[in-house]
């Protein structure tokens, strides 16, 4: 029996994409299920243990990611798409034309590959509650203008909900609002793209948007819903490696690192968390994802209680 299956454009997540589907299919035949399944890829395609601690290393050494114990089933199903596409006939034969003869774009492709890129729109609530309620009438009252870091933004989802929060805190202001700029960054080329072009579809915009927000910050297009331009207008993004220097981005007020450092080891989580550190203005303020946390790999923030929740800020 075969099974067909037709994932539409508007399945944004992996679990519903074409990628995801096939990731969740080839952990099936790791499990020993058997589901014959029509595909464009290779469906034998299994990395073996040599091969996988190679690219693992390949992967943290180029941008800090940590594949794990038991991801194998991922890396071939991603991986299988790749070898077909590029023309190579195994993983060793890829990281030595990688290794050998820069090749950019395939590198891009490969790490594009690699990176879960799973957002939403206002992920976890509380922090955009802080920054509304806490951080921006704080900094505001020092009179600058407000510079905000997403750092690993994926498609934009969490800088553009910074921005709307910023549009609903200066309409609640009465008096002199100050200029505020949110820049959005991440590894992801492909990712980034998607994130400027601002368009989302019917699935991704129903994940953390209220009706009110969806009226008021979006437009319907051909291709979708569009962030408004007002919105939009804040926000710059720009590729960034975290495990590179980022000195060149100047200095933010405000930053959110959320459900990144997940992915990375813990030496690199301290590069990285110091790293941002000296990336930020004094008393600046720092959003790690939920499951998070700096305490263990540096002593460079303290924790902030408010009645929305906590948030790091700067010491000293
Ligand atoms: C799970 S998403 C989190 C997105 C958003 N911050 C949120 O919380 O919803 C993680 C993002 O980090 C990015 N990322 C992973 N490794 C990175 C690195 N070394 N440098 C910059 N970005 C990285 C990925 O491309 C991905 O878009």
């Amino acid at each position: 029996m075969w099974l067909h299956v037709y994932c539409t454009r508007a399945a944004r997540g992996r679990a519903c994409s074409p990628a995801g589907f096939s990731d969740t299919l080839s952990r099936i035949r790791h499990q020993r299920a058997r589901l014959p399944v029509s595909s464009t890829f290779r469906d034998d395609f299994v990395i073996d243990s040599r091969d996988y601690e190679e690219f693992s290393r390949f992967l943290s050494e180029c941008c800090g990611l940590v594949l794990g114990d038991s991801r194998q089933y991922l890396v071939s199903s991603r991986l299988s798409r790749l070898l077909d596409e590029f023309g190579y006939k195994s993983v060793p034969e890829l990281l030595h034309a990688m290794r050998q003869a820069p090749n950019p774009r395939l590198r891009t492709r490969v790490i594009d590959a690699m990176t879960t890129n799973e957002t939403s729109w206002f992920r976890d609530g509380f922090p955009f509650e802080i920054l509304r309620h806490v951080l921006l009438p704080e900094r505001a009252e020092k009179g600058a203008g407000i510079k905000v870091w997403s750092s690993g933004c994926s498609s934009g989802q969490e800088a553009y909900s910074i921005s709307m929060v910023v549009s609903e805190w200066e309409e609640s202001r009465p008096r002199r609002v100050v200029p505020v700029s949110i820049m959005g960054t991440d590894l992801s080329e492909k990712i980034l793209d998607d994130a400027r072009r601002a368009v989302y579809d019917g699935l991704s915009i129903v994940r953390g948007l209220s009706e009110a927000r969806r009226a008021r910050f979006f437009e319907t297009v051909a291709e979708g819903h569009r962030v408004r331009p007002e919105i939009q207008r804040r926000c710059r993004f720009q590729k960034l490696n975290l495990i590179d220097s980022y000195a060149a981005l100047g200095k933010f007020d405000i930053v959110f690192c959320r459900n990144v450092l997940i992915y990375f080891s813990a030496e690199t989580k301290r590069q990285v968390l110091d790293g941002i550190a000296r990336q930020m203005n004094p008393g600046g303020y720092l959003f790690l994802g939920a499951s998070e946390t700096a305490g263990p790999y540096t002593q460079a923030f303290e924790t902030v209680r408010t009645e929305y929740g906590s948030v790091l800020r700067l010491k000293g």
